[in-house]
C-alpha cells in the first residue's frame, strides 16, 4: 500500500501509465459484471490500473467491490475517489435547487446540502457534482432548475452555504465540485450545450461571481462546462481555467471534465482527438469523465509531444509529461485530502447505520414549505378547516414528477402526493379530478418519460376532462388547481422554445376562472413559467416548483397556514415567453420602458399593456402578513471620505400574522465608467416582526459593494468603483422599493 508516502513521493513512484490512469473517470455503468457473469469494460480498466475514480455507483457493496478490485489492480495499491450526482439531495430529495434558492434562507440552503453530505458519505461517496451555481436568465434553458437563479449576490450566498453545508463533517461529509464552469446558464436561445457569447464584464460580474465564492469557501472540486465563452470552449479555456480560477480565485483543487466534455472538443472544431487532449491537459483539465481519450492518447502525446502548426500549437513531450504529472498530483493529493489512503473503505460497509431518514423529511419538508412563492391572494389562503375542497388538474396525485428533474437516488415512492397530503387535513369534503392533460402532444409524453414514465395521459377527450373538473369546482367551496410541468420537462437537455403553461392546462385555468369557485393554482414547474393570463384569472397562485420527496407537504403547510409564506423570487417570472432571457438587472438605455407600449421606446409592440403589472419581478413573494416600509435614511459620516456608509429603514407589521420579511438592499451607479446594471441586489436580511412590531434595518454600504469590471479583454480586466452620486433602494423585492441618493467617497 502507498499509505507511508505524501502525494509527490507517490507521483515520483509512478510510471507513466499509471499517472495517466489516474486521470480517467469513468461511470459505474452496469458495474463490474454483466449478467452473464462476463467482466465489464470498467472491471478490466480496474484489473489494468487504468482508472482513476467512478461516479454513479448505486449501492454500498458495489462501491466496496469496484475499491477492492482498483486496489488490487493497482501495482502501488492506489486507491478510486467515488462521486455521485447529488443535485438537490441523495437518497431524501429536497426542492430543486432554483426553489431552494427562492426561500433566501442561506442557513436552510445549508442545512439540506449537510444532510445529502450526511446521507452520500455514508454510501462511499466522497465528491458530489454539487453545488450547481450556473446564473441563469433565461427560462428556455431547463437546467434553470438546477441552479441558483439570476443574480450573482444571492447565488454567491448559495454557492457559499451549499459549498459550507456539502463539506462540514457533522456526521458526514463531501467534497464539493462547483459547476459548471462556467456561463453555462447563457447558452445561445436557452439552448442546452450551445455556446455563450457575451462581455467580458458580464462574465466577470454576473457568471464568475458564485464561483469565486465557491472557492473562498473551500470548495475542493470544479467541473467544466461544454459551452464555448467567448469563442473558446471551456475544456480548452486556459486563460479561465488555470488563468482566473487557480490564479485569480485561488483555487487549488481537481477539476473535472463534463461527461464526454474533452472528446467533444473536436466536434466544436478546435482539433483532431490527439490536439484536443492536449489542448484540454494544457488549459487545466486534470480528470476526463468517460470519454477516455486521455487514456487513448496521452501515452502518444507524452512520447512524441505535439505539433499543429495549422492551429499555432507545438508542445513539446516533455512539457506533455510535466501536464500529467500536475493533473496526476492533483488526483492524489484530493485522495489523500479525502483520507482515502488512510481508509479506503469508509462507509462501504453494508451493515453500517444509515442517516436518520426521518430527520431528512423533516427538512425536506420545512424546505418544500420555505422554496413556495405565494405570488397572490385574494384573501383566500390559508384556507380554513372545514370547507369543501376539490383538487383539480395533472398534478393533484403526482408523485414521481414532484421529485423533479436530476434526482437520481430519489425515489418516487417517499413522496406523499398532494392529495394524500391533503386528505390528511380537516376538509368537509376532498373531491378530485384530472382537468387536463399535462400535455398534448404523444411526441411530448414520449420525451418526457425518457428516464421512466411519470406522465400517463387520461384517454378520454379533453371536453370529459373539463365537464368533470367544472363538476367537482362546482361543489366545493375552494379549488385547488394542480398544475405546471412535468420533471423532465426541465433539466438536461430539455430546452424549451416556449417555456409557458402548457396549452390543454391553460384552457382548463380558463374554464375553471369562469365559474363562480375561488381558484388557488398551486404550479410545480422547473422552470419560471411565462404564466401569461394565469394570474388574473386565478385569485391565489403558489409558485411551488418541484419540491422534491415532501413537496407537497409543504404546499399543503402553506395552503393551510401551518407554515407561513416566506419564499421570494430568485428569478424573474416572464409574463411572454418572448420576453426571454429576462432579469431585473438590465441595463438602462437611452429610451427604457415605460412600462406600457410606446413608439420608439424599448418595449414589445405585440405585449399587451394590462399583462404588464401582472409581472413578478426578482425578489416578489407575499406573506401572510403585512409590512410597510418606511423612507430609507442614509447616514454618509464625514461626507463619506472614509468610504463608510449606512442605510436603514423601519418596516412594521401592521397585519396580526408573525411574518418573516426579506428586506432587500439594491444599489444603482447612475454615473458610471461604462453602462451599468440599473439595480443590483448587494444584501439582504430576513427579518421575524412580530404582529404590531416595528423593527429597524440597518446595512452598511460598502466599496466592494459598488465596484466593477471594465474589461477590454479577460488579460485587461480592472475592478473599479466610481466615487460621487449612488442611489441606494430598499424593498420587499426588486421593483416596490424606496430609495436614497447620497454622494459617497468624493
Ligand atoms: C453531465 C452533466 O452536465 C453534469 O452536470 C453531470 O454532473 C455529469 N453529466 C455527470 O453525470
Amino acid at each position: 500500500m502507498t499509505t507511508q508516502d505524501d502525494p509527490q513521493g507517490l507521483l515520483a513512484r509512478m510510471t507513466l501509465e499509471e499517472k495517466i490512469g489516474q486521470l480517467n473517470l469513468l461511470a459505474a455503468g452496469e458495474g463490474l459484471t454483466t449478467g452473464a457473469e462476463t467482466s465489464t469494460p470498467l472491471a478490466k480498466r480496474l484489473d489494468a490500473g487504468e482508472v482513476g475514480a467512478i461516479f454513479g455507483t448505486k449501492s454500498r457493496a458495489s462501491t466496496r467491490a469496484m475499491q477492492e478490485r482498483a486496489i488490487a489492480g493497482s501495482r502501488l495499491g492506489i486507491p478510486l475517489f467515488f462521486a455521485e450526482d447529488v443535485i438537490h439531495g441523495h437518497r431524501t430529495i429536497f426542492p430543486l435547487n432554483i426553489a431552494q434558492a427562492c426561500s433566501w434562507d442561506m442557513e436552510l440552503i445549508r442545512a439540506c446540502a449537510a444532510f445529502s453530505a450526511e446521507e452520500a458519505s455514508s454510501e462511499g461517496l466522497h465528491q458530489v457534482y454539487a453545488p450547481m451555481i450556473d446564473i441563469s436568465r433565461d427560462p428556455r434553458w431547463g437546467r434553470v432548475a438546477e441552479g441558483p437563479g439570476e443574480d450573482p449576490y444571492l447565488a454567491s450566498c448559495i454557492a457559499e452555504a451549499m459549498t459550507r453545508g456539502l463539506q462540514e463533517n457533522n456526521g458526514g461529509r463531501v467534497s464539493a465540485c462547483l459547476k459548471h464552469f462556467v456561463a453555462y446558464g447563457a447558452t445561445q436561445s436557452g439552448r442546452d450545450y450551445d455556446n455563450a457569447t457575451m462581455a467580458w464584464e458580464d462574465l466577470l460580474d454576473i457568471y464568475l461571481p458564485p464561483f469565486e465564492a465557491g472557492v473562498r469557501a473551500g470548495a475542493e472540486g470544479v467541473m467544466a462546462s461544454f459551452n464555448a465563452v467567448n469563442k473558446m470552449p471551456m475544456h480548452a479555456h486556459e486563460p479561465l481555467i488555470e488563468g482566473w480560477l487557480r490564479g485569480t480565485a485561488g483555487f487549488d483543487g481537481l477539476v473535472v471534465s463534463d461527461y464526454t466534455g474533452v472528446k467533444e472538443l473536436t466536434a466544436h472544431g478546435i482539433g483532431t482527438p490527439e490536439m484536443v487532449v492536449a489542448r484540454a491537459l494544457h488549459a487545466g483539465i486534470d480528470m476526463d469523465m468517460v470519454g477516455e481519450d486521455y487514456l487513448r492518447h496521452l501515452p502518444g502525446l507524452a512520447e512524441n509531444g505535439l505539433d499543429a502548426p495549422q492551429i499555432g500549437l507545438s508542445i513539446s513531450a516533455e512539457t506533455i509529461r510535466g501536464l500529467i504529472d500536475r493533473a496526476c498530483l492533483r488526483v492524489l493529493k484530493f485522495k489523500a485530502l479525502q483520507g482515502l489512503f488512510e481508509d479506503p473503505f469508509k462507509g462501504m460497509d453494508p451493515l453500517a447505520p444509515t442517516p436518520n431518514r426521518k430527520a431528512g423529511r423533516a427538512l425536506a419538508r420545512k424546505a418544500a414549505a420555505g422554496s413556495c412563492v405565494l405570488l397572490k391572494n385574494n384573501h383566500l389562503l390559508p384556507l380554513k378547516p372545514g370547507q369543501k375542497v376539490a383538487l383539480i388538474g395533472p398534478l393533484g396525485s403526482d408523485r414521481a414528477n414532484m421529485l423533479g428533474t436530476w434526482s437520481v437516488s430519489g425515489d418516487a415512492r417517499d413522496v406523499v402526493s398532494l392529495e394524500d397530503a391533503l386528505r390528511s387535513q380537516n376538509w368537509a369534503a376532498l373531491t378530485t379530478a384530472v382537468g387536463a392533460n399535462l400535455v398534448r402532444e404523444k411526441w411530448m409524453v414520449d420525451r418526457l418519460n425518457v428516464h421512466g414514465v411519470t406522465v400517463t395521459p387520461d384517454p378520454r377527450d379533453e371536453a370529459e376532462l373539463l365537464r368533470e373538473a367544472k363538476a367537482a369546482a362546482e361543489a366545493a367551496d375552494v379549488v385547488i388547481l394542480a398544475i405546471g410541468e412535468a420533471k423532465e420537462h426541465a433539466g438536461e437537455s430539455s430546452s424549451r422554445l416556449c417555456p409557458d403553461l402548457p396549452e390543454p392546462q391553460r384552457r382548463l385555468v380558463a374554464e375553471l376562472a369562469a365559474g363562480c369557485t375561488p381558484v388557488v393554482a398551486v404550479v410545480f414547474a422547473g422552470r419560471p413559467l411565462a404564466l401569461g393570463q394565469v394570474p388574473e384569472q386565478v385569485d391565489a397562485l403558489l409558485y411551488a416548483w418541484h419540491g422534491g420527496v415532501a413537496g407537497p407537504e409543504g404546499v399543503t403547510d402553506i395552503l393551510t397556514g401551518a407554515a407561513e409564506p416566506t419564499g421570494k423570487l430568485a428569478v424573474t417570472l416572464p409574463v411572454h415567453p418572448g420576453e426571454t432571457p429576462l432579469s431585473y438587472a438590465t441595463e438602462p438605455t437611452g429610451r427604457p420602458f415605460p412600462g406600457h407600449f410606446q413608439k420608439f421606446l424599448t418595449g414589445w409592440l405585440d405585449l399587451d399593456d394590462s399583462a404588464v403589472p401582472a409581472s413578478y419581478p426578482f425578489g416578489f413573494g407575499l406573506t401572510y402578513g403585512h409590512v410597510d416600509y418606511s423612507d430609507v435614511v442614509a447616514d454618509v459620516p464625514g461626507g463619506g471620505e472614509d468610504g463608510m456608509a449606512e442605510v436603514h429603514v423601519d418596516i412594521t407589521n401592521t397585519s396580526e400574522r408573525a411574518v418573516t420579511e426579506t428586506v432587500q438592499l439594491y444599489i444603482s451607479d447612475p454615473e458610471a465608467q461604462i453602462t451599468r446594471p440599473g439595480r443590483l441586489l448587494k444584501d439582504f436580511r430576513r427579518v421575524p416582526v412580530a404582529p404590531g412590531s416595528t423593527k429597524r434595518v440597518t446595512f452598511e454600504i460598502t466599496p466592494e459593494m459598488l465596484s466593477y469590471h471594465v474589461a477590454p479583454s479577460l488579460a485587461e480586466a480592472r475592478k473599479v468603483w466610481d466615487p460621487g452620486r449612488i442611489v441606494v433602494h430598499v424593498g420587499p423585492d426588486s421593483r416596490a422599493t424606496k430609495s436614497v441618493e447620497i454622494t459617497w467617497g468624493a
